[in-house]
C-alpha cells in the first residue's frame, strides 16, 4: 500500500500532467489560428505526450494499491502575443513541472518509499529532455528573429515531430 501523503502528491501530479496536456492543446489551437501548422502539430504531439505522463502516474498508483482521485483542471490561457511568447510559457511551465517532480522525489526519500523513488527517476530524466526540446525551439526562434522567412522555416521543421506511443504505457 502506498503512503497517504505520497498518494495525495501523486494525485496532484496527475492533475498537473492533465493540465500540461490541456495547456499544449490550447497552444496548438492558438498556432492553428496563426496558420502555423507545424507549430500547431508540435504542440499536439506535446499534448499527447503529457497524456502518457498522466497514465504513467495513474497506472503506478493503481499498481501500488492507491486510489486515483481526479480533480478539476484549470483553464489554460488561450492567446499569446507571438510564437516566442508561447514557447517562453512552455519553458516556464516545464521548469515548474521539473520542480514538482523534484519535490516528489524529496518526499519519496523522506518517506523511504523506494518503489516510488525508483518510479520517479523516469520523470527526472524525462524533464531533462523536455526542457532541452523547448530550449531548442526557443534558440531557433532567436536565431531567426530578424529573418522574415524564419517562422516559415521553423514551422516546416516542427511539423516533422511525430507522436511515438511508448511501449510500456497503455493509453
Ligand atoms: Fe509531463
Ligand atoms: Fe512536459
Amino acid at each position: 500500500m502506498i503512503n497517504e501523503i505520497m498518494q495525495k502528491k501523486i494525485n496532484e501530479q496527475i492533475n498537473w500532467e492533465l493540465y500540461s496536456s490541456y495547456l499544449y492543446l490550447s497552444m496548438s489551437g492558438y498556432f492553428e489560428s496563426q496558420n502555423l501548422k507545424g507549430f500547431s502539430s508540435w504542440m499536439r504531439v506535446q499534448s499527447m505526450e503529457e497524456l502518457t505522463h498522466f497514465k504513467r502516474f495513474y497506472d503506478f498508483l493503481v499498481a501500488r494499491g492507491g486510489r486515483v482521485i481526479l480533480s478539476e483542471i484549470k483553464s489554460p490561457p488561450i492567446e499569446w502575443n507571438s510564437p516566442m511568447a508561447a514557447f517562453e510559457d512552455v519553458q516556464k511551465h516545464e521548469q515548474h513541472v521539473t520542480a514538482l517532480i523534484n519535490s516528489l522525489v524529496d518526499i519519496s526519500l523522506e518517506l523511504k518509499d523506494h518503489a516510488t523513488n525508483s518510479f520517479l527517476q523516469w520523470f527526472v530524466d524525462e524533464q531533462v529532455e523536455e526542457e532541452a526540446s523547448v530550449d531548442e525551439v526557443i534558440q531557433s526562434l532567436k536565431l531567426n528573429e530578424n529573418n522574415p522567412g524564419g517562422l516559415f522555416i521553423i514551422d516546416k521543421e516542427l511539423v516533422q515531430r511525430a507522436f511515438v506511443p511508448p511501449v510500456d504505457v497503455t493509453l
